[in-house]
Order: C-alpha cells, then structure tokens, then sequence
C-alpha cells in the first residue's frame, strides 16, 4: 500500500511528481504529498484526502524544483490526517523522506531520536526516518570513504531499521541526490535522457521512460542528473542493467470510458484471447505450453495454493480444476492464514502462489515461509514454486524461479476483473498441461475443452452487447437494498463469491457468497424480500441442485436473478430476472458467468454515485501484512 515516486532531471518536478502519483492513487487515498528542493530549501506540500486536494494546494505556488519526491497514503500508523501525510520532515527541515511499508521498531527508535532532541510531528513510524537520516550524517566525517555523505547517512539510517520499506529521501544540502531504498516494498527506477524516475510502480513512470530497473531487496540507490548506481546494504557497488517494458502509455488511460474498471470488464475477451495464444498455441508441438521446466510435474503427489482475496476466489476454480482434469489433490490456503498455521511437510508437492500484483505481503511471506521450511530437507520434501501473476516482473517474479504470466495488462481499477479472468485463464494452461503429461486427460477430450476455450472471448463479447444496458436499467430496482446474496455450486461457486466480494468492495452492500446447498444450514433465515438473491445456475452436475436451492430462497419472498444459459419456462418462471449467458460446457462456465456479476456490481456502485475505481478504505496492493 502506498505509492512513492521521485524524479531528477531537467524538467519541473512537481508535474512529474503529480502525473506519476495519480497512476500511484490505486495504492492508496487518504492523503498526498510532495517535498521538492528549490532555492536552497526543502519546500514540502501535503494535504488530507485525495490528490485533488494536493493539487489544488499546489496552484497557488509556484515551484521551479527540478527534484522532488511525492507519496500518496494508504494509512497504518496514526489517522489519515495532514500532519501524519508523507513526506515527513526531520527537525532542521532540511531531510525529507516518503516511505511504502512498515518500520517494525519505529517505537526504540523514536524514542531514542527524541532523547537526542528531535521533535516528532506525526504519529507515523515514517518520521523515525528523516530524523536517523539527519543524526547519521551529523556522525559521517568528511573522510567516509562513500560517493556521497548524503548516500552513506541514508545507508546507515536504514540498516537500523525493521520491517519492510521502500524508501525515497532528498536533502537540500545534496540538492543533486535523490536516495532509494528497497526492502521487501516495492520500488522501480526509470532512466530517461538526463533525467531519472523512482516509483512503487511502473505505470507511474511509463509516460516518460520504458526503459527501467526494479530494485531488489536489500538494494540502495543514487540517483543524480548523471545517472544512476546501486549498491547493496554493505555499501558495495553492484552492476545493474535497465529492461525496457513492451507497455505504452494508452494502456493507462481510460479511453472514453466512465471508469477504470468498466473499460477493464471490458478487455476481457482481448485477454483471454491474448492467454489463449500463449498456453494454447495454434501450432505448437504440443497442445498446452506453459514453459515450465519438465520436472516440476515428475511425481507430483499434492498441490498446494496460496492467494488472498480475488486471487484466491481464482485458485478456488484452479483447484476444481486441477482435480478434476489432473487429478492432483489441491489445497487451497489464504495466505494470511497458511503463514501461521501451514499444513504438514508432505512429499513431492507443487505449492502455487497467486498474485495479479506480485506484491502481496502475506502471498509473499506464505510462499518465503514454505521455501525456507522445506530447505535441507530430502529431494522429495524440497520447494517446488510457481507463481502465476500478472506481473512477472514483481517481487513475486524475483522470488520464485518459475512463473505463469497471466498476460491480463495493467489493471488500474481496484476491484480486479481482467486480473482474474487471466487467472482462470492460466489454470485451464495448468490443469489441462499437468492433464496432458499424467495422461488423465484422453488426447480428444483436451481438444474438445480448448476448442471450448477458444469459443469464450465472442460469448464474453456477446455478454457485454446484449445484457449490459439490461443490467444497468435492472440496478435501478436496488437502490435501498442493503444485503445481497450469491448462490452457485461446483465449479461456480467460487463465482459467488467472488460477485459477492465485487459488490461489497466498490458499492458497500453487503453480500455473502455461499454454496448454494448450504443455504439452508443457517445463512436462509436472512432472506426476506428485502434480500435478493443472484443465483448461479448453469447446466451440469449440478443444474438441478441449485435450481432447487433457488427455489427454496423464492419461497422466502426474495427476488431471484438468475445467471444461466437456459431460458425455458422453468428458469422463466423461477427467476424474477434472467441474466443469459450463452451455453457452454460447465467447466468452462466461470470464465463467462463472472461477467453479469461485475457488471452489476459496477453499475450498482455507478449509480449510487460511488467511488468505482477507488473504494473506500482499499488499495490494489496489499503490501502490508
Ligand atoms: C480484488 O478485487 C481485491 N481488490 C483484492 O481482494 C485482491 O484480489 C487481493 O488483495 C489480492 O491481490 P493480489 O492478487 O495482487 O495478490
């Protein structure tokens, strides 16, 4: 959570600073901040709330800095008021800093700081910083074998420091300097003609340079109009190199779209098209191409899944999956849960994490966990990891030797919706490859099921032309509903819960997902007709089940809506409304039924005249624990 960004160079900080935190405001709004240096001084502006506040801050003065720093908060320590946004300050005003994560033992040090003398003004653990930073480099003599004092002080700052933090700090008396830190938080560097970039992410810098370098943990840099050069915390120089990104600025722009997230639903079909040319090549050698290394699947006895939130709904269908096609025994694991209660050691065991961002604190602490338990151990007890995320090159990417890249693009809406149709995506690649090589699959039946596949993007396509208009005049009727119930079953029921978890983060009703056959264990006595129920039902296994399921919810007077490819008399009368998708075959069923449930989140939280892209209380990345 947090967005930090930084620039040097020859054009006027504080527009840059501006541009980049407005990609960043996905990690975080409750509040903004700039320091920049100009004049011989740190000149810092903040402002509760969202960046329009600092914006509109910023008009009245004029600001000719050509380096600068800026933050947007996603608050953990102390309310989000203007006097705990970043960047803070330390007591001369002459350091400023902005910091994404945690400082574990900001408490010692605080209290050791303000026994030097140094006046806090915040009650963040941030603040600790600029102020170790200032009593760092009253200490270095002008002897210090270092590039730079300003450098050295940054460097012994925060090898005091605990936690997980990306760091950016400027001093006006190195008013030439820009200082980044990275440890296990996020943090990218840009390099651009005489001039260079730092932000949390990517898209806050890809309108100027393409051209970057994510740091690694443990990594310090110094950025200066020159250039650029990395060290590691021990003060070693270490030789680096910038990736250019295949990405472009339009890809961050909304494209006449209200919002963010109504143009991503509708990416869908481009990308599971995009997922279908990668693992399902038209004329590859083999039918499924993952590029996973042979012997990740050599006596795979048990796959385990780590995920959190829409990520973890996403595994729920990956597990159906890889049972069911495979015939693996799947676990799937919050993240937040697994890290402190793991399931025993056992043997030759494939532990998946999946992320969009590859930057989910618990994700990644469960996947370190699971790495350093089974290290030393015999071969079959070692770590086998894959990641299947969106950004391959996230922490996520770094940490595990092998990836499945879910080719979704950058989604900027902080309800995910391309992110985890590209997730399903890369578990019909998994299922149907591990499918393949433990010849549980008969060679026609994989191409009946990617012929399936390749039918998904024209029906998602069809979903959007025919039912969102339909949708959006529906939500009209819920404009006082305060609850909201989703049922399905098998393979769709992780959609339930993953439409429940879509209306409740963007429109704050409240909603519940639930296997449809459990309704009457307890959860039915909520229903009355204030409580409509969204029903999941479509043929298979289990079409009849929840079809009686629904009905039982109908004799408690809730108004039934229907998600299903069958439109006769009995799905006529059973539902009060009918949402059709088209006819697929169960398996395949998620990839379409998930869209009517976006859409009526979207428009329900569209039309209470909400937040959409930027709920309340949320970020996209979840970098904390
Ligand atoms: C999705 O709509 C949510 N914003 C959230 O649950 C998200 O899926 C979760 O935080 C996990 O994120 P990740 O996929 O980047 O790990």
């Amino acid at each position: 959570m947090c967005g930090i960004v930084g620039y040097i160079g020859t054009q006027a900080a504080t527009d840059i600073l501006l541009a980049g935190l407005e990609k960043l405001e996905y990690r975080g709004y409750d509040s903004a901040g700039i320091a920049t240096i100009w004049e011989g001084d740190v000149h810092c502006v903040r402002a509760k709330g969202k960046l329009l506040n600092l914006r509109s801050k910023l008009e009245q003065i004029e600001t000719p800095a050509q380096i600068g720093i800026g933050h947007t908060r996603w608050a953990t320590h102390g309310k989000p008021e203007e006097y705990n946004a970043h960047p803070h300050m330390d007591t001369a005003l002459r350091i400023a800093v902005v910091q994404n994560g945690i400082i574990e033992n900001y408490r010692e040090l605080r209290e050791h700081l303000k026994g030097l003398g140094h006046e806090f003004s915040s009650e963040t653990d941030t603040e600790v910083i600029p102020h170790l930073i200032a009593e760092c480099l009253k200490h270095i003599s002008e002897n210090t074998v270092s590039a730079s004092m300003f450098l050295e002080a940054v460097r012994e700052a925060v090898s005091k420091l605990e936690g997980a933090f990306a760091v950016a700090a400027i001093c006006a008396d190195y008013p030439d300097e820009l200082i980044v830190v990275r440890q296990q938080a996020p943090l990218v560097i840009g390099f651009g003609q005489g001039e260079f970039f730092c932000a949390s992410d990517t898209p806050a810098i890809v309108t100027y340079t393409r051209a970057v370098l994510p740091l690694e943990n443990g990594e310090i840099a110094r950025l200066t109009p020159l250039g650029v050069e990395v060290y590691n915390f021990a003060g070693h120089r270490l030789k680096k190199y910038p990736r250019t990104l295949n990405w472009n600025p339009i890809m961050l722009e909304k494209q006449g779209f209200k919002h963010f997230m109504l143009k991503e639903i509708y990416e869908q079909s481009g990308v599971v098209r995009a997922c279908l040319e990668a693992y399902f090549p038209a004329s590859g050698e083999t039918p499924v191409t993952l590029g996973l290394p042979e012997e990740f699947y050599a006596d795979l006895e048990q796959i385990q899944i780590v995920a959190c939130g829409t990520s973890w709904h996403a595994a729920l269908v990956g597990k159906y999956l890889l049972e069911q096609l495979a015939e693996i025994p799947t676990q799937v694991q919050y993240a937040s849960e697994f890290r402190y209660a793991p399931s025993p050691l056992t043997a030759n065991t494939l532990t998946i994490g999946v992320t969009q961002s590859g930057e989910t604190a618990d994700t990644l602490a469960a996947l370190s966990m699971e790495k350093e338990r089974r290290q030393g151990k015999e071969a079959k007890y070692q770590a086998r990891l894959l990641g299947i995320t969106n950004r391959p090159e996230s922490t996520l990417g770094q940490m595990v030797g092998n990836i499945i890249n879910t080719h979704g693009g950058i989604e900027i809406g902080v309800a995910a919706t391309k992110t985890f149709i590209a997730q399903l995506m890369a578990f019909y690649g998994l299922a149907l490859n591990l499918a393949h090589c433990r010849q549980t699959i008969r060679a026609e039946r994989l191409i009946e099921i990617i012929a399936g596949l390749r039918q998904l993007p024209a029906e998602i396509e069809a979903i959007l032309e025919t039912q969102e208009r339909y949708i959006e005049q529906l939500v009209h009727d819920f404009a006082e509903t305060k609850d909201f119930i989703f049922l399905g079953r098998g393979i769709n029921f992780p959609i339930a819960l993953e439409g429940a978890l879509k209306l409740k983060e963007i429109s704050y009703i409240h909603a519940e997902g639930y296997p449809a056959g459990e309704m009457k264990h307890g959860p039915i006595a909520l229903l009355d007709v204030k409580v409509p129920v969204v029903a999941i039902a479509m043929p298979g296994s289990v079409y009849e089940k929840v079809i009686s399921n629904a009905q039982e919810a109908k004799a408690r007077d809730s108004r039934l809506i229907g998600v299903t490819s069958v439109n006769d008399g009995e799905a006529a009368e059973i539902f009060n409304d009918l949402i059709p998708v088209a006819e697929v075959e169960e398996i395949l069923s998620p990839v379409l039924t998930v869209i009517p449930l976006q859409l009526l989140a979207y428009h329900i939280a569209a039309r209470r005249g909400l937040d959409v892209d930027q709920p309340r209380n949320l970020a996209k990345s979840v970098t904390v624990e």
